[in-house]
């Protein structure tokens, strides 16, 4: 599967070829195919595995939906129970942020934002209008976020750290938690899941780096992030009550003081 994000030109493989000739014509649906193919047998070997969970998220890496940003949107009752009040303004980073967003609006006393990294072309009405409405910005995180210190109670981001290298982490992950009063909750890729993002790699223009556990904790560690010790037990006390299995991994970071 590896062969596939290689084969594919370089440069910038989402370029569009506006004048339609022939070579715009075939290659869209074989590589679709190739990704449908590829997302297929992901799905496969890991349902055959066991390692992830059940039935329900092996169906959803088949159908192609595989992302951490969605497994923020599943988290977020737990997220409520362990942040209570501090979900009532929140950020949250990452591609197809409209949809956590839109999500997020449905709860009760909660205000939502969101940062798209990446250009929202194709997007639908329903997150155009958030754009319009201003409640979504299409915004390079490798920048400062347009936003005051501790304009939202909290911040979640997810599938967007992981493209990202250590020298540019090192800006991003401090302005995430300097716009964040009560909080910052990362949702990364395990590093075993690496080839489902190969659908992925012509949208962000890297491949994602999906790193351990031990390689996040020693990061924060590091860059003088700590871990919201109280925030991680009572998520985890939610997530067994409801057998809440995370397929990504969830870190919980203080705000700064
Ligand atoms: C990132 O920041 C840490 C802590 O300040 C530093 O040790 C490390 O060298 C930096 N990494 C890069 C690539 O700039």
């Amino acid at each position: 599967m590896r062969s596939i994000a290689m084969a594919r030109r370089p440069g910038n493989p989402s370029r569009r070829f506006p004048d339609g000739g022939s070579k715009a014509r075939s290659s869209p649906f074989l590589s679709i195919g190739l990704v449908v193919g590829a997302l297929f047998l992901i799905g496969y070997s890991l349902n055959g595995s066991g390692g992830f969970g059940g039935n329900k998220e092996a169906v959803s890496r088949v159908e192609g939906d595989f992302s951490c940003t969605v497994e923020v949107q599943r988290a977020i009752p737990i997220l409520k129970k362990a942040y209570g009040d501090s979900m009532h303004k929140v950020l949250h980073v990452g591609p197809d942020t409209c949809s956590v967003v839109s999500t997020l609006l449905k709860e009760e006393e909660t205000e939502a934002w969101g940062v798209e990294p990446y250009d929202i072309e194709d997007a639908d009405g329903n997150c155009k209008s958030l754009v319009h409405k201003g409640l979504v910005r299409v915004a390079d995180i490798k920048f400062p976020l347009p936003y005051r210190a501790k304009s939202f109670s909290l911040v979640i981001v997810s599938d967007a750290l992981d493209y990202l290298s250590p020298k540019y982490l090192n800006k991003t992950l401090p302005d995430l938690a300097r716009v964040s009063a009560d909080g910052l909750v990362i949702f990364a890729g395990y590093p075993g899941q690496q080839r489902a993002k190969v659908a992925e790699v012509s949208k962000f223009g890297r491949a994602a780096k999906l790193r351990s556990s031990s390689w996040w904790i020693r990061y924060f560690v590091q860059t003088s992030l700590e871990e919201n010790e109280a925030a991680i037990k009572k998520f985890e006390q939610a997530a067994t009550k409801r057998s809440y299995a995370p397929n990504c991994q969830i870190f919980h970071l203080k705000s700064y003081h």
